[in-house]
């Protein structure tokens, strides 16, 4: 029989690539969305997905509606992406993304205990947790937590929640603890995509400038189709864990720059970046590099896609879809 999965956060980045991996080995895919008066499913139908999934409306937010879902469809495997998943605006709305990123774990794993305890659950967890924490330079799984924006918090609650009923109550549970992942579907606030779309619109003849914060941090920047090969992964093994996923190199956001106005064959990148204090956040997290030694040895996983490709793959993208090649 086909396997069943569930996949909060359906329309944004991950969702799609994560849905497209598991109808390839032929799942059942339903997708929580919340509801909208006008949903948005560009990135589903970017991948020719949206006919193919079955959608539920709930809310992480909305404890009956997580219990009613998981009550009927009881899947095999339930992937929580769902979040607000932006570090910058988590100082603005700090109660909510408390309310969505933790709270919203807590009903996720409690309507597991009581409707279908035998559902494996992966939680996205992330990079974010370590903040200023690094020895020598990196993280893994061994690495002391220091979040730095409520963001961050909400993302420790929600990882050690999901510690927490694997200890207590049996539950198959496995924390990916990803570092930053891009692609052409990446929401446009984030750096890269803001930086890949700034120089399409400058190409295009659309924008003069390009508005930026911090250009000196550094992230371990990969793609996430790859990523989401790690996720199914933990699933498929026969013992819950954590996990560290990521490339173990990483770049500044000058580099990004530098190269995204390279691909799009623009000269002198300091002609256009302005540098606007508005993008630099109350506390930076300065730089993250992961070491992702146990994903590669008990999961066989390691990133596929190099940095020049991707920045290479998010500037053609936008350059195509604003007609700027
Ligand atoms: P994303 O593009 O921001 O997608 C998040 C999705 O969550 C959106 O579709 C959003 O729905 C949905 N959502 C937000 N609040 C919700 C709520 N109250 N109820 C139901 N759905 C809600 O994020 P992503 O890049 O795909 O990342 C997926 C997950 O991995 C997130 O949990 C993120 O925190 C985590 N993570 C991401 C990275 C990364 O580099 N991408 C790294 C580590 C961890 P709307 O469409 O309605 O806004
Ligand atoms: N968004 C944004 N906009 N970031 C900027 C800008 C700007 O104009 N200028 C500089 N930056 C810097 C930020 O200060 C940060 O150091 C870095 O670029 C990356 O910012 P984001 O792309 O917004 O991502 P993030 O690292 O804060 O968070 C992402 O990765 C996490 C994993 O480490 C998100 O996807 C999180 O959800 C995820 O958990």
């Amino acid at each position: 029989m086909a396997k069943v999965a569930l996949i909060t956060g359906i329309l944004g980045q991950d969702g799609p690539y994560l849905a497209e991996l598991l109808l390839k080995n032929d799942y059942k895919v339903y997708g929580l969305m919340r509801r909208y008066s006008n949903p948005n499913f560009e990135n589903l139908d970017y991948l020719g997905l949206t006919n193919k999934i079955e959608f539920v409306e709930g809310d992480l937010i909305d404890e009956a509606s997580l219990m009613n879902i998981v009550k009927i469809i009881q899947p095999d495997e339930l992937y929580n992406l769902a979040a607000q998943s932006f570090v910058g605006g988590s100082w603005h709305q700090a109660k909510l993304t408390t309310e969505i990123n933790a709270f919203g774990v807590l009903y996720l794993l409690h309507a597991l205990k009581t409707f279908s305890p035998t559902t494996r659950f992966y939680q996205a967890s992330t990079s974010e947790m370590f903040g200023l924490q690094h020895v020598g330079g990196y993280q893994d799984e061994t690495t002391p937590f220091h979040p730095r924006s409520p963001y961050g918090i909400s993302k420790v609650y929600a990882y050690w929640m999901t510690v927490n009923f694997r200890e207590s109550y049996g539950l198959f549970t496995c924390n990916g603890i990803l570092f930053n992942h891009e692609s052409p579907l990446r929401g446009i606030q984030f750096v890269t995509r803001k930086i890949t779309d700034g120089v399409a619109r400058i190409k295009a003849g659309l924008a003069k400038d390009l508005h930026l914060g911090n250009l000196e941090a550094k992230r371990d920047w990969g793609f996430a189709g790859d990523y989401v090969e790690a996720m199914h992964l933990m699933l498929q093994k026969s013992k819950p864990s954590d996990y560290v996923v990521g490339t173990g190199d990483n770049h500044s956001v000058q580099e990004f720059v530098e190269l995204a106005f390279k691909y799009a064959d623009i000269p002198d990148w300091k002609k256009y970046v302005v540098i606007d204090p508005r993008f630099k956040r109350p506390a930076e997290v300065p730089v993250l590099r992961a070491k992702a030694a146990k994903a590669e040895k008990i999961l066989g996983w390691k990133a596929k896609l190099s940095f020049d490709k991707l920045v290479k793959m998010m500037v053609d993208a936008d350059l195509k879809r604003y007609n700027a090649k």
